[in-house]
């Protein structure tokens, strides 16, 4: 039994990581900022205390006695800021972070970062080997730019010594998204929200696999390795006939041509500026899917024992715990 602590547990993904580690054994010290979203953990067995990563006492305590350590609790530049802010602000809260982990000389530390960092490869399916550069040569969303800039932290971090492993989620669909990041497009179709579609391919990959896949990358990963944690390529046609299919909410109609779907990537920018909430999808995500995003995860399922679960079986769950908890 190997003692644990989550940071950003009550997290969509690290809701699914707590589980994975109490189901192989190991004991989880599950770190929160908000109350409000503590019923995530509810019934687990786990030690709950509030970290808030701003504040270094606060996680000092956390680190005590913690073998692994799992950084799933990553800055998110959202409200909208300029660029360079957010990007220093990404940066230098990474850098922070992991050098008070380091100090605490966990055995293994697991970073989550994003299948955002691994670049779109036309015609092939992008593994392990196609990490994004930087500094930057093409345009990036600021999501994808700040992703970037921070793996990079975690990466330096690794030169200096600190046994980081990383991991690259695809778009996750699961329970547990209070927080309703990945499971926007999920419940834009289910609420017949999105009345159109458009020619584009992604991956999507069921939470609770991502779980599994953070708690093997401690288990058996090696510092500075990369890990893809993916599931299906799926078209959004296909991904939208799946939410049909489960809710009974027919599947939109429109196929909007790629010039068409890019602007009202623009539009939906300039929402989540007015709003100040996040954008259901980005410019660059429309010009990223149109050409197709493919993914490899063989490499998880060869290094860490990971068996994909059928994106279906995910947007059931997903949507059974939005019914339970009223955001359907
Ligand atoms: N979901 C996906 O599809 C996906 C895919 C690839 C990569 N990722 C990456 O995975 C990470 C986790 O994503 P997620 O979907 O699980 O996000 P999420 O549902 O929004 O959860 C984030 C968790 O981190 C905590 N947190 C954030 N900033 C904090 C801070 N300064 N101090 C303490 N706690 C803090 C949040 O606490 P509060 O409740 O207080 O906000 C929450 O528990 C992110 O870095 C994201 O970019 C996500």
């Amino acid at each position: 039994m190997t003692k644990a602590l989550v940071l950003g547990a009550t997290g969509h993904i690290g809701a699914h990581i707590a589980r994975a580690l109490l189901a192989e054994g190991h004991e989880v010290r599950a770190a929160y900022r908000d109350e409000r979203y503590l019923h995530v953990l509810e019934g687990l067995p786990v030690e709950r205390v509030r970290v808030d990563l701003d504040r270094p006492q606060e996680l000092r305590r956390a680190l005590e006695g913690r073998e692994w350590v799992f950084h799933a609790a990553g800055y998110y530049p959202f409200p909208p800021k300029p660029r360079r802010e957010a990007i220093e602000q990404g940066v230098s809260s990474t850098r922070r972070i992991l050098a008070e982990i380091g100090r605490a000389r966990p055995v293994r530390i697991v970073y989550t970062s994003s299948a955002a960092t691994i670049r779109s490869v036309p015609g092939k399916e992008a593994d392990e080997s196609d990490l994004e550069s930087w500094p930057l040569t093409e345009w990036r969303s600021l999501y994808t730019t700040v992703k970037i800039a921070m793996e990079q932290e975690a990466l330096r971090a690794v030169q200096e010594g600190l046994p980081i492993t990383i991991t690259h989620p695809s778009i996750c669909i699961g329970e547990y998204d209070a927080h309703l990041l990945s499971g926007r497009l999920l419940t834009a179709f289910a609420k017949h929200r999105l009345p159109w579609i458009t020619r584009a391919c992604f991956n999507v990959v069921y939470t609770g696999d991502v779980g599994v896949g953070h708690a093997r990358a401690a288990e058996r990963g090696r510092a500075g390795e990369h890990y893809i944690l993916c599931g299906e390529n799926i078209s959004l046609k296909e991904f939208a006939s799946c939410v049909a299919l489960e809710t009974g909410v027919p599947a939109p109609k429109w196929n909007l041509p790629y010039s068409l779907a890019y602007a009202a990537g623009l539009g939906a920018e300039a929402m989540a500026w007015l709003t100040r909430r996040e954008p259901l999808f980005t410019r660059q995500e429309v010009r990223r899917v149109a050409g197709g995003y493919r993914l490899d995860g063989s490499k998880a399922r060869r290094e860490l024992g990971l068996t994909p679960t059928p994106i279906k079986e995910a947007i059931r769950k997903a949507l059974v715990w939005f019914r339970a908890h009223g955001m359907l």
